[in-house]
């Protein structure tokens, strides 16, 4: 029963979309599981660079199915001029479902994000401004709008109705903002329904035929686990579960039927938007190799084009994602990026005070005051791009992956040099 789920396992951007794109051959179906638009997952292949914020990154493959699953949070009109600009590189989306009870972005949903953020002033989240903490606050309020809505004129009108009238009183009244028309809102989304009505299905009956035949499934996870509304580093964290629970929870299969949870992770660490980040690197020439400014994979967001902030591997966090997700395969991307560094760090550990701890502190502001205490390992200094097979690399690179490993307690996949589909080594096949 090979269902492997691709998670981050730090706090996004770790090289998913790589990685799915590499494994899509090998597997029957990929399911997106979970997040939104808020996902900005990079492939870069034969067909040409893509951006991908709510297809899932097996689309390339021509056998697969792509499948928008469950849990995932859906903004029709991005997902439109995604599909559009595929077809228009000539990628076949016949292929792709959405699963009739994801939820839909709505206006409103974007909007009330961003009056939220700027309510905030300085202890704003940095979120991507997609709509995303309205959208799945509305779903377990029960007032959401789903896929399936969009395809029933007399169920959308019905929904709408209700919800709108709740939405623009706090729109109007909290934030002094203009309310949302329910015909013109009505019309457009029905339109939406009708674009997408190839695509939106039912999609369990798929999902269930894969696995009683037993079909190699790869379920794609957006965001990373630092990220996560329960364990991350609230209140800095999206809002959905990207580990393996939500991978489970998105895609409606049960946890008994994954056969592998493969974290990605950089060679270092990166993060966007705001929050606790212990072993950030703020200025000097080691943040700006990380940051690769002017390179086509430098450190800028995928689907906001802010700077990522940059800094060390930090193995505490590391290995908090490998427990509280069962992570037992490590991809670690971006190798290359420390190719021309004298010397590397990790962190191994915090000291809070006089004491150390192996455990990300729960609260943001004990969190920002650990110190991490470094282990120093020389680097390799030559290029590792070209190279596809572990003994092939400089023995410094091989000794920090080795460590790595070691500290974050999961056994070694892939290891990845390049943004281009073949620029990784097999060490352990995920299939
Ligand atoms: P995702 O959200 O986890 O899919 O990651 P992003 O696509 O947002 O960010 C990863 C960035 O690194 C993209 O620009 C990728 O093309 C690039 N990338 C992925 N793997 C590697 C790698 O091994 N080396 C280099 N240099 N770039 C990589
Ligand atoms: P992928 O799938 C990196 C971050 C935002 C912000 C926080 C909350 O490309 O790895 P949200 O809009 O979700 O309410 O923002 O989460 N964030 C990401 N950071 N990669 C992502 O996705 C992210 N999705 C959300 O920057 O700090
Ligand atoms: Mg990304």
């Amino acid at each position: 029963m090979p269902v492997a789920a691709v998670i981050g396992a730090q706090w996004g951007d770790e090289g998913k979309g790589h990685i799915v794109d590499l494994l899509a051959n090998q597997a029957r179906l990929v399911i997106r599981y979970g997040g939104g638009n808020n996902a900005g997952h990079t492939v870069v292949n034969d067909r040409g660079v893509f951006k991908l914020h709510l297809t899932p990154s097996g689309i390339f493959d021509p056998n697969t199915v792509n499948i928008i699953g469950s849990g995932v949070v859906v903004d029709p009109s991005a997902l439109i001029g995604e599909l559009n600009e595929l077809k228009s590189q000539g990628i076949d989306t016949s292929k792709l479902f959405v699963s009739e009870r994801a939820h839909i972005i709505m206006p409103y949903h974007t909007l009330q994000d961003n009056l939220q953020e700027q309510a905030r002033g300085a202890s704003k989240i940095g979120t991507t401004g997609r709509g995303i903490g309205p959208v799945y606050a509305d779903k377990m309020d029960r007032s959401g709008i789903r896929a399936v809505d969009l395809l029933h004129e007399e169920i959308l009108l019905g929904r709408l109705r209700v919800v709108l009238e709740e939405k623009n009183r706090l729109l109007t009244k909290l934030y002094n903002a203009k309310p949302f028309s329910l015909h013109d809102l009505y019309m457009q989304y029905l339109d939406y329904g009708r674009q997408l009505a190839d695509h939106i299905t039912d999609v369990h009956p798929i999902i269930h035929r894969a696995l009683e035949k037993d079909f190699p499934i790869l379920l794609e996870g957006a965001q990373g686990v630092l990220l996560d509304v329960d364990y991350g580093t609230y209140p800095y964290v999206t809002s959905s579960p990207p580990g393996a629970a939500g991978a489970c929870q998105g895609a409606g299969i049960g946890p008994t039927r994954l056969s592998s949870i493969v974290g990605v992770y950089k060679a270092y660490n990166t993060r966007v938007g705001e929050g606790p980040f212990p072993t950030e690197l703020e200025e000097g020439p080691e943040a700006d190799t990380l940051r690769q400014i002017g390179k086509p994979w430098a450190e800028v967001g995928t689907t906001t084009g802010r700077l990522r902030r940059v800094g060390w591997f930090d193995a505490v966090m590391a290995r908090y994602a490998v427990e509280l997700n069962s992570i037992d395969t490590i991809v670690i991307t971006k190798l290359d990026v420390l190719d021309s560094l004298p010397t590397i760090k990790v962190c191994t550990r915090y000291k809070l005070h006089d004491t150390e701890i192996e455990y990300p502190p729960s609260t943001t502001t004990i969190l920002n005051r650990v110190e991490p205490i470094y282990e120093e390992m020389p680097g390799w200094q030559t290029s590792t791009s070209h190279i596809r097979e572990f003994y092939d690399l400089p023995e410094e690179a091989q000794e920090y992956v080795a460590r790595i490993c070691q500290l974050i307690g999961a056994r070694l996949g892939i290891i990845s040099v390049g943004p281009e589909r073949d620029q990784v080594i097999i060490v352990n096949k995920i299939f």
